[in-house]
């Protein structure tokens, strides 16, 4: 057992204890933002005189050599520390000695492990908005291609309106494109610097809180010390913008599951992405669509774990607040891996366009447009509706669709109808006579494809969240 605070104690800690207490077999993830923000630490007490130059070079070199040996594989984080604060303030000690001791002046783990979280949840925001990135530009391409790729719209699952496929994948550019928006504003409210408030109260030293925070890229230092070190809204934040991001995941695995069904069979998921029955030789499944569907679960956890944890802890560091690691480091891993498998299997699914095409051109999807041909001939629209409505039990009876009527029998229900009414209600007018903005007609379409194909240009080159990089 390796301690940083043994002086006041008359007893050894018992075993169960320490165990219980420690942290350094899930925080030696924030082993790298430890060495940044300790030489971001150490490089400004030397500048404000509180530190030599030859201390300040010792410990940096030290910090440096202590990094690139654990990279190496030469030196191993072992579970003899309580933590990776102490881990490495303890190797610095072994290493150069006396000057070592002196790394930890000004600060306390409280603001230090403020600081570790922040530099985490910070880069990896940047991991997960690059993810993003790519799924958006898988969307946008299948966007591209199918255009004219008529397809059934739903509601209630009932077959409902023609739509297009580039209409159907655009609904989720606009979620995701939501969620990498989610993220930059959360990286923006968070990149403060809470290094300098010491335990919570700051310190007597002069320190130069502002410097610290530009040698890491923050917007400038914190303003209420006991806030810098209590504060875990950003991490409740960024799990919550993870917990969408899995419920789009969600919601969209959902629907291949649905279209990758005996039933409907609109796609094809590529072999590399599905899996066999150990039993039935027929089947493949999707079981990575599953899987992600059911990996949401464990996200939302994670975000009512903190949530729950937060909520009566009072000011201002108490170690309730080590339990912020475990579930974001985790949620953090599934959301990652969810985003790539599930870029991978949509960049590599298979439409069947035919029977999407075919689909929609039964169901009556094009009831709607009847009743509007109807008020384009003078009809009032309510009564447009009753009358289309006796129209489609009639074809139901007859099992036929409403274009398959000869004009005699359309006449008999309304003498309204035309000759004309065949053209105005087949698949392709239905589609192509909606452009507003926003709707699958082509024009439409193609107008919201290129604002989309520009946003994602301009968020992948976008330096505003990422100073370092
Ligand atoms: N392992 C601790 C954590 O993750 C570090 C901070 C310890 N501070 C303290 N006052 N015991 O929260």
């Amino acid at each position: 057992m390796a301690q940083l605070w043994g002086g006041r104690f008359t007893k050894e800690t018992d075993k169960m204890v320490y165990q219980f207490n420690a942290s350094i077999n899930f925080d030696r993830k924030l082993f790298e933002q430890d060495i940044e923000g300790s030489i971001a630490h150490v490089v400004m007490l030397e500048k404000q005189g509180i530190l030599t130059c030859e201390e300040k070079d010792a410990i940096v070199k030290g910090l440096t050599g202590i990094r690139s040996d654990v990279e190496e594989g030469k030196l191993s984080i072992t579970d003899e520390y309580e933590d990776v604060h102490s881990f490495v303030e303890a190797k610095l000690i072994q290493r150069i000695g006396d000057a070592g001791k002196k790394m930890h002046t000004g600060r306390s783990r409280n603001d230090q492990v403020a600081l570790d979280m922040k530099l985490y949840v910070r880069g990896e925001i940047l991991q997960i908005t690059d993810a993003l990135h790519e799924l958006l530009a898988t969307l946008l391409h299948i966007m591209e291609q199918n255009i004219t790729a008529y397809m059934p719209g739903f509601t209630h699952l009932q077959k409902a309106q023609p739509t297009t496929l580039a209409h159907h994948m655009g609904a989720y550019f606009e979620m995701f494109k939501r969620d990498v928006l989610r993220l930059k504003d959360i990286y923006k409210r968070m990149n403060y610097c809470p290094l300098g408030a010491g335990a919570f109260a700051g310190t007597t030293y002069p320190l130069d809180r502002a410097y610290t925070a530009s040698l890491m890229g923050f917007e400038g230092p914190t303003l209420n010390s006991m806030d810098s070190v209590a504060d875990r809204d950003y991490v409740i934040e960024f799990l919550s913008a993870l917990s969408v991001i899995m419920m789009h995941l969600s919601r969209f695995s959902e629907e291949i599951i649905i279209w990758n069904s005996n039933e409907y069979r609109f796609v094809e998921i590529d072999d590399g992405f599905s899996t066999g029955s150990s039993i039935m030789p027929q089947k493949k499944n999707p079981d990575i669509a599953e899987l992600v569907r059911g990996k949401t679960g464990r996200v939302y956890g994670a975000l009512m774990s903190m949530l729950t944890t937060m909520k009566g802890i009072p000011l201002a560091y108490n170690k309730d607040m080590q339990e912020d690691k475990e579930v974001t480091f985790d949620a953090i891993e599934t959301v990652k891996n969810c985003l790539i498998l599930f870029n991978g299997m949509l960049a590599t699914m298979k439409f069947n366009y035919e029977i999407m095409e075919k689909s929609a051109t039964n169901g009556f999807t094009n009831a709607t447009d009847a009743a509007d041909y109807l008020v384009n001939k003078g009809v009032p629209f309510r009564d447009a509706h009753a009358i289309i409505g006796r129209l489609v039990l009639y074809c139901i009876e007859k099992n036929s669709s409403i274009d398959e009527l000869g004009i005699e029998e359309l006449k008999e229900i309304s003498p309204v109808f035309e000759a004309d009414v065949y053209d105005a209600i087949s698949l392709k007018t239905c589609v192509e006579k909606r452009l507003t903005i926003g709707a699958p007609g082509q024009k439409a379409m193609e107008e919201v494809i290129r604002i989309n194909r520009k946003f994602l240009e301009e968020s992948r080159t976008d330096s505003s969240c990422d100073k370092l990089r």
